[in-house]
């Protein structure tokens, strides 16, 4: 049996995943989340969780707009990094997509590899118009936002295995 099952995240998750979450966005890494805005949107959200239950990533797949969605809020635990969780969640959230009608997604990040190894490219910004009315605006960050937009065509995607466990 694997080790950890990567899965649609619950309300009872969502005190870890902000903490993961934090741990993180105190290193500058990504956006802080609110509790509210995880119990408001827990439906985009996938978890890795062990066989003990504990929950050690997540990861959300939001759409933005027609056949366009993000990938945000992705964390590993630190300690369990390079184990292929993170590429577990995003296939996980590109397997999605197709029921929601996306042909595209993207995201803004620090994490040029990791996302170029799932065959992300890398794109200007302003070619997310939507991402910049609905989010970037409110950012401290804009418009000085120094994140790398990587975007994923998942028609040219050939490889997206269904990855239900580590
Ligand atoms: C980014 C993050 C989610 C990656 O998760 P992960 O489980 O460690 O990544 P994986 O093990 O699935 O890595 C897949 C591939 O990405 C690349 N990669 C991942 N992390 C890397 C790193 N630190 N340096 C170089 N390549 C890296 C490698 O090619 C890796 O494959 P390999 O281990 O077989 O060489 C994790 O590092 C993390 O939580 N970082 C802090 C939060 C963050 O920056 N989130 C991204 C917000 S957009």
């Amino acid at each position: 049996m694997k080790p950890y099952a990567i899965r649609k995240a619950h309300q009872n998750d969502v005190k870890t995943m902000h903490e993961l979450l934090l741990q993180s966005a105190q290193k500058g890494l990504l956006l802080p989340r609110a509790l509210i805005y995880l119990y408001v949107h827990i439906r985009n959200f996938y978890v890795a969780e062990s066989r003990g239950g504990e929950i050690v990533a997540c990861c959300a797949l939001t759409p933005i707009w027609e056949e366009l969605g993000e990938i945000c809020s992705l964390v590993v635990r630190d300690d369990l990094r390079r184990q292929g969780l993170g590429r577990c969640l995003v296939n996980a959230c590109i397997n999605e997509c197709g029921a929601l009608h996306l042909k595209k997604i993207f995201a803004l990040t620090y994490q040029k590899i990791f996302f170029l190894s799932l065959g992300f490219n890398v794109v200007e910004k302003d070619i997310l118009p939507q991402k910049i009315w609905a989010d970037c605006v409110n950012c401290p960050k804009y418009p000085d936002c120094d994140e790398i937009a990587v975007l994923l065509d998942i028609s040219e995607k050939k490889d997206a295995q269904a990855t239900s466990t580590v």
